[in-house]
């Protein structure tokens, strides 16, 4: 999607840049997106505004964090997408608390902690994305999540068009589900994590990257875990006993690695990510009788 002329003069007053015909396959982990126009903001005290001017030119948006769990469609896109940027983010830390930007890496957040001694999320020193998408979506591994260690966010709501900050007593962390609406935008985060010398936190951090290594396709292009395991049972394992590694459909691939992993070994389309997405449903489905829920998230156009 393109913006008008009008709206893109109007962006940049309100000091936000505008990127034109941004291929998001070059953005997301899968590897795989159509065509539109990026909105960098650079200010968040502007984000309502901009909120605005969108609706009121009717410009369907989404918003683009570490792009890590997106499965998007190909060809032009019929929205835009607003991203923060991410080069050089907030980070700091008073006593037992971090004050982190949404932007943020997760993997680097967990590493400036632990070098000013703490601790709590070895687990997730491996998970792609930033810190925002984490939040979003309560991100786990390895015993830790983040929902437990978050005190406050400072978020764009949609729904009052205003920068609000929500306590953590007040939002709901599930697992891979939180209570934020799906168009809440993260900004900030206030983190209170336990005191724990860095060598144990980075004696912590190196078993999980090593059964991370052991068992994850880390260096192939993913989205991450296809879909979240249903209570008791593991996708993954269900996949694998179905015999579906290795599973294709044009370069859209069950990993070998992971059976819950679908990687993309070449120029897969989202087309051909969805039709393995929705095969490999219906074979476990008739199999299981279970019905494995999406735990990447997919922008139709
Ligand atoms: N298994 C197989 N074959 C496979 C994959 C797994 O038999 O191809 C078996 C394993 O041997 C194990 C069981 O299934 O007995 C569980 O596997 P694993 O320990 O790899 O954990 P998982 O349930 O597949 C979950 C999270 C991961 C997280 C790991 C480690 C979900 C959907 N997945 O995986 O998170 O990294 O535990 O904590 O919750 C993600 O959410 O994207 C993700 C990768």
């Amino acid at each position: 999607m393109r913006v008008s002329d009008k709206v893109a003069a109007r962006l940049k007053e309100l000091g936000a840049e505008l990127r034109q015909g941004v291929p998001l396959a070059e953005h997301t982990s899968l590897g795989i997106g159509g065509t539109t126009d990026e909105i960098l903001l650079r200010r968040y005290e502007t984000i309502p505004e901009i909120m605005r001017l969108l609706a009121d030119e009717n410009i369907p948006h989404r918003f683009l964090g570490g792009g890590k769990r997106l499965v998007v469609s190909d060809g032009g896109l019929a929205f835009v997408v607003l991203h923060l940027p991410c080069s050089a983010p907030g980070m700091r830390v008073e006593g037992n608390a971090a004050y982190v930007d949404a932007a943020a890496d997760l993997g680097g957040t967990v590493t400036f902690c632990a070098k000013r001694d703490l601790g709590g999320m070895e687990g997730l020193i491996g998970v792609p994305g930033s810190v925002g998408g984490a939040l979003r979506m309560n991100a786990g591994a390895y015993g830790s999540q983040i929902g437990p260690h978050v005190r406050e966010v400072e978020l764009y709501r949609a729904a009052t068009g205003e920068i609000e900050t929500l306590r953590g007593s007040d939002i709901r962390f599930d697992y891979r589900h939180t209570s934020f609406a799906p168009d809440d935008v993260m900004l900030r985060v206030k983190l209170e994590l336990p005191s724990k010398p860095f060598k144990e936190i980075v004696a912590g951090i190196k078993v999980c990257n090593e059964k991370r290594r052991g068992s994850q396709p880390i260096n192939q292009k993913s989205a991450g875990c296809i879909f979240k395991n249903p209570a008791g049972s593991s996708a993954g394992r269900m996949i694998d006993e179905l015999g579906l590694k290795g599973h294709r459909v044009g370069d859209a691939m069950v990993s070998d690695r992971h059976a819950n992993f679908f990687v993309n070994v070449g120029n897969a389309s989202c087309a051909d990510m969805l039709k393995l997405i929705d095969g490999v449903r219906e074979r476990v489905r008739t199999a299981y009788g279970i019905e494995l829920e999406n735990e990447v998230i997919v922008w139709r156009n």
